[in-house]
């Protein structure tokens, strides 16, 4: 899921992007006498992990899934709002299902997600052929609302919790490679970021009881996955303690005064197995702590990557984007990186070109940042504005189109260059790589990745979830290519 990737209609590379890739399942389990699921997913990781907990909610209740909607008797489609081209997807979706659903009455669908959260009963007035709509918090309703909608009367669900995490659900794989899984170990956002439509689509944030995550990725190690990516919107202010967290409901023995925060988790993470890999994703900069960093120095396994998003490197439009810190603030996250885990420690950001208000001078501070960094790759999109975010309200959206297209443009390609450079200086080097599979352009080349996150394609017959040792030949701004040793 990662490369070089942008919010531009021209360069039609948006796919491969965790916040607009489209999700859908291609495995067909469903019995002949099950009734069957369809489900496709847009938007981040966290949106797909929870089409993992949805699926497992209704396997419960007897269904199985399909890959094609034509025979699908439920068809659910879980959103995402973070950008305007997001949501317009989805509804080009919806006028798919249409089709579907004149040739076969029976069929249910179903908006779930950040746009259900944010549209609510509205989605069903304008979306005739929705019958139900459940936000984030809410897929427990799902079998009810189901049967519901079966019956005849359409069904509505977006209250959020302050404490659902879905922690008791063991989440069914879809289309898993069986070697690298995502958990969820935090939901919602308490940052209030001003472009951003995330705090009021997933609600407050809150963490998952830790001794449940470890089951979970002892679970996958058991089942022979060898790498988890630990997924929260702003994963370095995760938190739990025993007594806050209401220890009672979960039945669990520890001590109460127990707290355990991001440094604690990746560490009791790691301990599953040292031949679990972790990763995790996303890091804010005013939270990330030199603690994390250590413990991460400290675990062979637990991957060196962080993905640290800055979206703009100009410390006015960041006060403006009510991110919390400055660029000497960032610029000093970055430091103590390098510091404590050196040079080859993988860093990538989200950048957001156009924003209100940005001049072009400020535009440059962003490419000056990325100069200084040195990302190995970045997340690039031109300023959207979200109905009902801080941004919305304050700020006249007021750089024209064409401008943010151009700046977002010039982010592109001093990426481009700047990520060429950061793969040659790999090559010559022998680095651990998990196996993932085979290559997607050719058969009989293998593909995975290193510590640092950057896909190495090698040739070689090896099986998927082994570990192998490579060196790098050569390069592309994507990808590296290298031999076996
Ligand atoms: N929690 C993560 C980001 C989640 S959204 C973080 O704080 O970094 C993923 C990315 O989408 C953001 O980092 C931002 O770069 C981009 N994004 C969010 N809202 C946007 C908007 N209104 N217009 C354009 N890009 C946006
Ligand atoms: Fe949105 Fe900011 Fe929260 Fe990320 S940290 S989800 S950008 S509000
Ligand atoms: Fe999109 Fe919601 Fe994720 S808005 S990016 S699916 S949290």
């Amino acid at each position: 899921m990662q490369g070089l990737i942008a919010d531009i209609d021209l360069l039609e590379v948006e796919k491969d992007q965790p916040e607009s890739c489209e999700f859908k399942v291609t495995e067909e389990n469903a019995t002949q006498t099950q009734r069957k699921l369809y489900i496709e997913s847009y938007g981040c990781q966290m949106n797909f992990s929870d089409s993992e907990i949805v699926t497992s909610i209704l396997k419960k209740e007897g269904f199985g899934t399909t890959s094609s909607p034509e025979h699908a008797d439920v068809i659910l489609i879980n959103t995402c709002s973070i950008r305007e081209k997001a949501e317009q997807t989805v509804r080009n979706r919806l006028n798919y299902f249409r089709g579907i659903k004149k040739h076969n009455r029976e069929v249910t669908v179903g908006v779930l997600g950040c746009m259900a959260e944010r549209l609510k009963s509205k989605l069903l007035e304008e979306e005739k052929i929705v019958d139900l709509v459940l936000g984030p918090d809410a897929y427990r309703d799902l079998p009810k609302l189901v049967k519901q909608a079966e019956d005849g009367t359409k069904g509505i669900n977006t209250f959020l919790s302050r404490e659902e995490t879905y922690a008791d659900i063991s989440p069914v794989r879809l289309n898993s490679n069986g070697v690298s899984a995502f958990i969820s170990i935090m939901r919602g956002c308490d940052n209030m970021c001003s472009f951003c439509v995330v705090p009021f689509t997933r609600g407050r944030e809150r963490s998952r009881d830790p001794h449940s995550i470890v089951l979970e990725a002892q679970d996958l190690f058991d089942k022979g996955y060898r790498e988890v990516t630990l997924l929260g919107q702003n994963v370095d202010s995760y938190k739990w303690s025993a007594e806050e967290n209401n220890k009672a409901r979960l039945n669990k023995k520890d001590d109460v005064s127990e707290v355990v925060n991001f440094a604690n988790l990746i560490e009791m993470v790691a301990k599953v197995h040292p031949d679990l890999r972790v990763r995790f994703s996303t890091s804010h900069p005013k939270d990330i702590t030199d603690e994390v960093l250590y413990t991460m120095k400290k675990y062979e396994n637990i991957c060196n990557y962080i993905h640290l998003p800055a979206q703009s490197g100009n410390s006015r439009v960041l006060e403006l984007m009510n991110r919390t810190y400055d660029r000497e603030w960032y610029i000093n996250r970055v430091d103590a990186i390098r510091n404590i885990l050196g040079h080859e420690c993988g860093i990538s950001s989200d950048m957001i070109a156009g924003f209100c208000s940005e001049t072009e001078e400020e535009h440059k501070d962003t490419l000056s940042l990325m100069d200084y960094v040195k990302y190995d790759f970045s997340y690039m999109f031109f300023y959207s504005e979200r109905p009902g975010t801080l941004a919305a309200k304050k700020y006249e959206d007021d750089i024209p189109l064409e401008v943010k297209k151009r700046r977002l443009q010039e982010i592109i390609d001093k990426q481009s260059e700047i990520s060429l450079e950061r793969n040659k200086l790999d090559i010559g080097k022998q680095f651990t790589v998990l196996v993932e599979g085979t290559s997607k352009k050719s058969d009989d080349k293998m593909k995975g990745r290193n510590s640092a996150n950057k896909v190495i394609i090698f040739e070689g017959d090896v099986p998927k979830g082994s570990y192998v040792t490579v060196k790098v030949t050569d390069c592309t701004p994507a990808t590296l290519f290298g031999e076996l040793v």
